[in-house]
């Protein structure tokens, strides 16, 4: 990919996701995975509030945010293509998903410019985990970013996570330096 536009990297990107879906083969008869499009996006909010909800020890407190703000959030971001997303159904409910960001590489005169993906809010219902769901998310998000030319992927794990995705091929950064400014 040369330098061009942004819009049309994600539009083509973006196009490769969708048909990627249709090749995507269902895991077992009652499980697929397939990409996520923006009429997924108040379920993916619903997840989401769960995802998040699920780091506090017992009942978590009320939502200080409105769902809506993530549902248009999300669907907003999947139909522009910035952002890709997978999600597992299991009896046409999803049960688990994977987001993926589309970070802008700089135009080079001598190289490619192919973005870089950064993946995120990768969860799995409770009662669905360890029967290799979120594997088959990280394979069609990785098919993907190989066949979208993507330079790298990035990711910040959990602990319990870090050996699920070395399974995938990420290893620890050589040449990252992070700055971190939130304390
Ligand atoms: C991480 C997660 C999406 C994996 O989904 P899954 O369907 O259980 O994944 P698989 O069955 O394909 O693989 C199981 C692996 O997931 C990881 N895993 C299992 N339970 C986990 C948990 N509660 N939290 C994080 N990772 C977990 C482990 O690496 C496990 O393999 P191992 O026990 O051999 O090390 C799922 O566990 C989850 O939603 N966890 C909570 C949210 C989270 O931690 N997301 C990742 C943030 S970077």
């Amino acid at each position: 990919m040369t330098a061009r536009s942004a819009a049309a990297a994600a539009t083509e990107i973006s196009s490769l996701h969708r048909a990627a879906g249709a090749k995507l083969a269902p895991m077992t008869t009652d499980l697929i995975v397939r990409p996520a499009r923006s009429a997924d996006a108040r379920t993916l909010a619903e997840l989401r509030w769960t995802f998040k909800q699920e780091d506090y020890e017992g009942q978590p407190p009320a939502p200080l945010r409105h769902l809506e703000e993530a549902e248009h959030w999300i669907g907003d971001r999947l139909s522009d293509g910035r952002w890709l997303a997978w999600v597992a159904e299991a009896k046409d409910e999803i049960c688990g998903h994977v987001f993926l960001c589309l970070v802008e590489r700089m135009p080079d005169p001598y190289k490619d410019n192919n973005p870089v993906g950064y993946v995120t809010n990768f969860f799995v219902m409770p009662s669905q985990r360890n029967k290799g769901v979120g594997s088959a998310l990280l394979q069609a998000l990785k098919q993907h970013s190989r066949s979208a030319c993507l330079e790298g992927l990035i990711v910040w794990p959990s602990e319990r996570s870090t050996p699920l995705y070395q399974r995938f091929g990420f290893q620890p950064p050589e040449e990252l330096l992070e700055l971190p400014l939130a304390t």
